[in-house]
């Protein structure tokens, strides 16, 4: 390696304080630089860092934005998550090949251009859309095509180097304001009643307001934080989880750009809560063009005492907040993955129990939050549990943010009361005709007409925000394929029930609907997801089967129609199937002649 490639990695590992748990940001710093991680580069790191060279190789090599193999100048990432491909994302592809002159996954002859395919950018209400270099560009024509791959060659657009929101282009969308996360509050006024009461107290008013968290799962945020301050430990963490990754999923992307203050209000009265100094935000890789704009957001917040040694006056009470990137990968949204990978890891999940609330982040006692919930939490705080607790139903108090995208005339985020119907919800957006809604992105619930009058609520049908709507035209089963093809992507491979199961479900599918299925073939279809339910060891493999599973039982019929009876016998296509034994061989294979 050339001497100052080597010093410039070094005075990035110093610039980190040589701290492994800052291997992410370490290596994406050098990344940018150099414009690859080589071999020879994770070797100097590894040195420099004073750790094996397989630690730097598996983190690397775990993420999506992680470039291990070329040096890329440009790379347009193109979002082919499920509502981009109905808004015709295939023709804007097209026209990137064309311009680029490169398929998908392969580089511009001249080597100036890359192009991949992406999972959910978080721009679903904006569709279609890429990040271009990190920055995200939304709403492409084809014919907007030539116009950026000339400007990407001529080095003028779209450089992470000045990457900042005012560089992207995002519409906020933000289309029903309600009365919790987007109404007006004054900086500290949340922070200043908190402290006047013991960190005990504001646990007992976050109970009181029932206040569950936003991130899926709805577990009492009140009783997460009386988990996390009881449980003795060298320090204790805040964690706000922002990677935001379901795909359909983006209400975060709005919270950090309307209401930033909010979150790191929630965050503080979290910290004094718990009794944590340090609190970090896991944003997602794909929300790296908010990164500016939300440091200088806390950096106004430390000018004002609002974060820093003794806030807003209190003696003792210091508290502040730190941004880790991600670099995709959508388990790092499963809490104990984002843990790992925040401490400089891969993002592997862990086994739970011990949860992070006994055994988080540096094994002491974290608690990990969704933004929403950080910002449900600071106005309970403003307002009173009372006030909170009397919106929405028993047992989903509040309201509920949902990005709503797909078929409709208004896609966008609407903060509703919790329990609205899915009826009152489609009417608000503006959709007619609609075949089926999938509540809460791939890994919940796909619901027939029949259900519309079901409700959002922890009750009924939970969500962490995604609403995606699907036309009377759209090939349902075609829908449920994507997602399938999804999870076998994100399985991060540790357990067999999610890195075979995944890929079995979908293969099974694919007989199906290539009309090679019989009634028995359904059958094992729900018995193999059922399995991959149950035998899993995180939630995105136990969720992995619900697009199939919630079809096979509110659709029956899409797949009915395609399967034969039990006696049927595929035809079996012999070179059809040795085809991807020979690829992979490169050569044909030996028959024996028969004696
Ligand atoms: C595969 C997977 C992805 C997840 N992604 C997110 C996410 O993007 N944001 C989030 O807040 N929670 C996500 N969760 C849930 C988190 O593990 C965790 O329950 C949540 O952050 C807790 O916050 P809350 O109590 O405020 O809901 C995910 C879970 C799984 C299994
Ligand atoms: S369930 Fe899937 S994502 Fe979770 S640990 Fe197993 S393989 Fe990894």
């Amino acid at each position: 390696m050339a001497s100052d490639q080597s010093s410039t990695i070094k005075a990035i590992v110093k610039a980190f304080d040589s701290d492994r748990s800052r291997l992410m940001d370490i290596a994406q710093k050098v990344q940018d630089e150099l414009g690859y991680l080589s071999e020879e580069t994770m070797e100097t790191i590894a040195e420099a860092l004073g750790i094996p060279l397989v630690e730097v190789r598996d983190m690397a090599s775990f993420y999506a934005f992680f470039n291990l193999e070329e040096k890329r100048e440009n790379v347009v990432r193109l979002c082919n998550a499920v509502v981009e491909k109905m808004k015709d994302m295939d023709s804007v592809g097209r026209a990137f090949e064309k311009a680029a002159g490169c398929a998908f996954g392969e580089t511009s002859p001249d080597g100036s251009i890359r192009l991949e395919y992406t999972p959910c950018i978080g721009m679903s209400d904006q569709a279609p859309s890429a990040l271009i270099n990190d920055i995200p560009v939304t709403s492409i024509c084809p014919e907007d095509v030539p116009r950026i791959i000339k400007d990407l060659k001529a080095g003028k657009k779209y450089s992470r180097a000045n990457v900042s929101s005012a560089g992207a282009e995002v519409d906020k969308n933000l289309i029903k304001a309600g009365s919790v996360i987007f109404s007006p509050m004054e900086k500290g006024s949340a922070i200043r009643k908190a402290l006047n009461m013991s960190p005990e107290d504001v646990i007992n008013v976050i109970n009181q307001s029932r206040l569950r968290g936003r991130g899926g799962a709805g577990f009492p945020t009140g009783m997460k934080w009386n988990f996390c301050r009881k449980t003795k430990g060298d320090a204790h963490y805040v964690i706000c989880n922002a990677d935001e990754g379901e795909p359909g999923t983006f209400k975060d992307r709005v919270i950090l750009t309307e209401c930033p203050d909010l979150l790191f209000e929630g965050m503080t009265i979290a910290g004094y809560a718990i009794g944590a100094q340090e609190g970090f935000i896991y944003l997602r890789g794909e929300y790296l063009y908010l990164f500016e704009t939300l440091q200088k957001e806390l950096e106004r917040r430390r000018h004002l005492g609002l974060l820093g040694k003794n806030i807003a006056g209190r003696s003792g009470f210091d508290f502040d907040i730190r941004i880790q990137v991600g670099a995709g990968a959508y388990v790092c949204g499963e809490e104990s993955s984002l843990i790992e990978s925040l401490e400089g890891k891969r993002g592997a999940p862990r086994d739970r129990p011990p949860y992070p609330v006994t055994d988080g982040y540096m094994h002491q006692p974290s608690s990990v939050n969704n933004v929403e919930t950080f910002c449900a939490a600071a106005r309970v705080m403003e307002k009173g549990a009372g006030w909170f607790s009397k919106i929405g139903t028993k047992d989903s108090t509040g309201t509920k943010l949902l990005s709503i995208s797909g078929d409709c005339a208004h896609p966008g985020v609407y903060e509703i009361e919790y329990g609205e119907c899915i009826a009152d919800l489609l009417e608000m957006a503006g959709a007619k005709d609609v075949q089926a809604v999938q509540v809460g992105g791939p890994s919940g619930t796909c619901v027939a007409p029949k259900d519309f009058g079901r409700t959002i609520c922890f009750e009924d049908l939970p969500t962490g925000g995604s609403f995606m709507i699907f036309g009377k035209d759209r090939d349902l089963l075609d829908i449920v394929h994507q997602f399938a093809e999804f999870f076998v992507e994100e399985s991060c491979g540790w357990c067999v029930p999610c890195r075979v199961g995944t890929t079995l479900l979908k293969q099974k599918l694919e007989k199906i609907m290539a009309g090679n299925g019989s009634s028995l073939d359904l059958k094992e279809l729900e018995d193999l997801g059922n399995t991959v339910k149950l035998m899993s060891r995180c939630g995105l493999g136990q969720t992995a089967a619900n697009p199939i599973l919630t079809t096979l039982q509110n659709f029956p019929k899409l797949y009915s129609r395609l399967v034969k009876g039990d006696d049927f016998v595929p035809p079996f296509d012999y070179e059809k199937a040795l085809a991807p034994g020979i690829e992979m061989a490169g050569r044909q294979p030996v028959v024996e002649e028969e004696v």
